[in-house]
């Protein structure tokens, strides 16, 4: 619409004016997409906007997202057009971990023996307190390697928060995992999982892929591992957004895929033979909450002086947090 070019008109006139770097994830509104400087997965951001030198990051995404930025690199000021907490991460904070490390004691394992991972997905606290436990952070496009990686210790691996990436990994690798709270002898098991999980990426059933099977045979299934283990073990290819772009990339164009992940994302990808796996549109509401008119907002706070929205960490959390964050960086 008119007011949608104008709005962006204005945005592009204050990124000229201003050292900013706007940076926005794959799943943020097309309009809100089409201003970042910076793109790509939750791992990509991190590692680009890292190596990035303006004084201000303006991201375009959720929380956790912002924070690890400024948890990576103190120095740059981050600001956030809309500081919506990712579902998945609310689910858990650091007294939840703590209460978590204790169900494993109970079940006989010594906190010596716990090396705790936690995806992104989560908050400074918890990070923190992987940090300090020895542990690391990882994302969807990493967490193989890194539990790989853990596994030479020899310990049991604590995953937080997301019990399906957790459990998919496991699956992946011939390894066994539980669920705090839900299945009994967490001791048998190498990987023990905490009980979050995606609403969005729930979304995707079994019958989805059955009814694509059925309507259009040869169609290929592609799922993000926040998927239910059940949907994972029916789908042609399991990845990450940036390992599920790649994938439907090399696809031949008449090749159909189903695709089981955000909207916003699938929507993108490619211009047919697309579908989105789920008849309820699989909107993240909280990558949805940023509009292009907040952006511009951030970025008028800033030509004035006072940026709203600024992401501050405390020292002893973001030390912490870091650790983690740098562990997985040096794999
Ligand atoms: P990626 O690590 O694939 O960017 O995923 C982030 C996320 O929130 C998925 O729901
Ligand atoms: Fe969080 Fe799920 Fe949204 Fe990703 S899609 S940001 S995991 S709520």
């Amino acid at each position: 619409t008119d007011n949608t070019e104008e709005l962006k008109a204005k945005i592009r006139a204050l990124k000229e004016k201003l050292s900013v770097t706007v940076v926005a994830h794959f799943y943020q509104r097309d309009e809100v997409f089409d201003m970042g400087d910076i793109t790509g997965d939750s791992l990509e951001l991190a590692k680009k906007t890292m190596a990035d030198d303006s004084e201000f990051v303006v991201f375009c995404g959720v929380g956790f997202m912002g924070q690890s930025v400024k948890v990576l690199s103190p120095e740059k000021r981050v600001v956030m057009p809309k500081i919506a907490c990712c579902a998945m991460a609310r689910m858990i904070d650091s007294l939840y971990f703590d209460e978590s490390v204790k169900k494993m004691e109970e079940a006989g394992i010594a906190e010596t023996n716990i090396l705790p991972i936690t995806y992104i997905n989560s908050n400074a606290d918890v990070k923190a307190k992987v940090g300090k436990m020895g542990g690391m952070v990882c994302t969807s496009s990493n967490a193989k390697t890194i539990i790989e990686t853990a596994l030479e210790e020899g310990k049991k691996i604590l995953f937080v928060p997301d019990r399906c990436l957790g459990q998919n990994i496991a699956n992946m690798m011939g390894l066994k995992s539980a669920v705090i709270g839900i299945d009994d002898n967490l001791s048998d098991a190498d990987i023990i999982c905490y009980d979050g999980f995606c609403s969005v990426h729930q979304l995707f059933s079994v019958d989805d892929i059955r009814f694509y099977r059925k309507k259009y045979p040869g169609i290929l299934i592609a799922v993000h591992p926040e998927c239910d283990p059940a949907i994972v073990a029916e789908a042609d290819f399991t990845g990450s957004t940036s390992q599920l772009i790649k994938y439907i990339a090399e696809l031949p164009e008449d090749q159909k895929v189903a695709v089981g992940t955000e909207f916003n994302l699938v929507n993108r990808l490619r211009p047919k033979n697309t579908y989105v796996l789920s008849s309820t549109k699989p909107e993240c509401p909280t990558m949805n909450e940023t509009t292009l008119e907040d952006l511009y907002n951030t970025l008028k706070s800033i030509d004035e002086g006072e940026p709203i929205n600024e992401i501050h960490v405390d020292e002893e959390t973001r030390k912490w947090a870091k650790v983690a964050l740098d562990r997985m960086m040096a794999l």
